[in-house]
């Protein structure tokens, strides 16, 4: 049946159709993201094969778990709830410049020097440059190198070419998505119909060749992946590598993940020679943290699995003429401030309607767990106060509205990580020490529980 061409208009951020043009798009918030394309529609007429059903009941007996290749840089195997599956297709997203070629360069080699091989495709670069930053990354080595193969190249129907040949790829990646190019599709790369179109066709191939798949994208300034938020529904995994481009840390931490957990994350720090690992991420977190200043405290918190200590910064400064107080908060959640204060007045009967908040997750890390609420109000109180908190301590803990600290899970792990790292005294939740579960509290630790917020406060009165 004849192909009838079809004005539509396109949100280019979330890929939502209009009839007519908006200026906003009401699907996801974005202002001037629509724009016309025309699409060619055939109606449904046709009648395709007829399935073939699995009955669910005699599916019974042994699973087996995914195939999965270590990649051979921990931090990432990691993220990926233990190295690369096969045929899976992930999606590693961020800011230009924060370092996914690199990473994903470094990553390529590991996995050439276990014999597997890799095709590395580039829209950005040229293979020269890529060589380049491969010998600036010390990678030089012909056989770390030697199961790789480079191309620069835009047009997916090149690449599909180039893949319907190629025996036994393990990885192929796709640096980045926005640039490719599928001469079938309309508009521009990096517009929703062609990275739609050009990630259709490439995860078609890696399921049929069953080699793995990762896409770069490029993450907009409001943190979701440029134009292509579509992409997200259609792969298996999206990792996200994030840090400040002023610090040395870069954190992979997964936002989607049909093959493991979402709450790992993987620390980097950047440097002269590339991506390094860091394995012990409290010990880089807290490197720089001067003991006995009014308006630290150091939380120990829970990423995954991982037990990750770091420092909570709170600054109060008078505020500027009539303007309503500011709150700012880096790497926590602005609403749980707000929340944490409005406790903290109502009460324990503090004052903080005359003085601007700060408050700084240091390191760079964003913390989601509620179980920082109490070392956040230990930073509040002790910089109201003007009280240092004492340096060998450690806080963990949630606070309820009625200013009541609630308990939080494995106590036990967050408990020796400090005191692996020096710390001699936690403050907790009264609850989890007098609870059913033992806790296993290392020789030498001491434990202050708290009931209620109140008892903090007079620690530093
Ligand atoms: P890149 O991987 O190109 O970022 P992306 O692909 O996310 O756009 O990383 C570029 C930045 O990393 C650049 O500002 C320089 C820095 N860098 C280092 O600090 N050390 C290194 O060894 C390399 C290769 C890059
Ligand atoms: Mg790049």
């Amino acid at each position: 049946m004849a192909k009838k061409p079809v004005k539509m208009f396109v949100c280019q951020s979330c890929g939502a159709i209009y009839h007519k043009w908006a200026g906003r798009c009401e699907a996801c918030g974005e202002w001037n993201t629509i724009s016309e394309e025309t699409r060619e529609t055939s109606p449904i007429s046709v009648l395709g094969h007829a399935g073939r059903m699995i009955q669910f009941t005699g599916l019974d007996g042994e699973i087996s778990p995914p195939d999965r290749q270590s990649i051979g840089v921990s931090e990432f195997d990691r993220v990926l709830g233990g190295g690369l599956v096969q045929s899976s297709v992930t999606l590693v997203g961020g800011d230009p410049g924060i370092g996914k070629s690199t990473l994903l360069l470094q990553a390529a080699c590991a996995l050439s020097r276990q014999g597997q091989s890799v095709l590395y495709i580039s829209g950005e670069e040229s293979v020269n440059q890529i060589r380049m930053r491969a010998n600036r990354l010390g990678l030089e080595d012909a056989e770390q190198r030697k199961n790789i193969q480079l191309a620069a190249c835009i047009n997916v129907a090149d690449i599909l070419s180039t893949l319907e040949k190629e025996k036994n790829i393990s990885l192929v990646i796709i640096d980045s998505i926005q640039t490719m190019w599928l001469d079938t599709a309309n508009g521009a790369p990096g517009t929703v119909s062609q990275v739609r179109a050009a990630a259709f066709e490439l995860i078609r191939m890696a399921k049929q060749k069953e080699f793995a798949l990762i896409f770069v994208g490029h993450v907009t300034k409001e943190g979701s992946i440029a134009g292509p938020r579509v992409l997200e529904h259609m792969v298996d995994a999206v990792l996200y590598f994030e840090g400040d481009r002023g610090h040395q840390f870069r954190i992979l931490r997964a936002a989607k993940n049909r093959f493991g957990a979402t709450d790992e994350i993987g620390v980097f720090s950047m440097t002269g020679q590339g991506l390094v690992e860091v394995a012990n991420p409290s010990a880089l977190f807290l490197a720089e943290r001067h003991g006995h200043i009014a308006g630290s405290a150091v939380f120990a918190g829970l990423e995954g699995t991982r037990p990750v200590l770091l420092e909570v910064q709170a600054l109060l400064a008078p505020k500027f003429g009539d303007s309503a107080p500011r709150r700012t908060v880096i790497g926590w959640d602005n609403a749980r401030l707000n929340m944490l204060l409005a406790i903290l007045e109502t009460r324990c009967s503090l004052r903080f309607n005359g003085v601007d908040v700060y408050l700084n997750m240091a390191g760079g890390l964003r913390i989601t767990e509620p179980a920082a609420d109490l070392a956040v109000a230990a930073a509040l109180v002790s910089a109201l106060t003007h009280h240092s908190a004492s340096p060998g301590s450690v806080y963990f803990g949630e606070i309820g509205l009625s200013g009541e600290i609630r308990q939080v899970p494995q106590a036990d792990l967050r408990m020796k990580e400090a005191f692996k790292l020096g710390f001699d005294e936690v403050v907790l939740p009264k609850r989890i020490a007098h609870g059913n579960n033992k806790l296993s509290v290392p020789n030498g630790l001491q434990l202050i529980e708290l009931g209620h917020i109140s008892d903090l406060v007079s620690q530093f009165t």
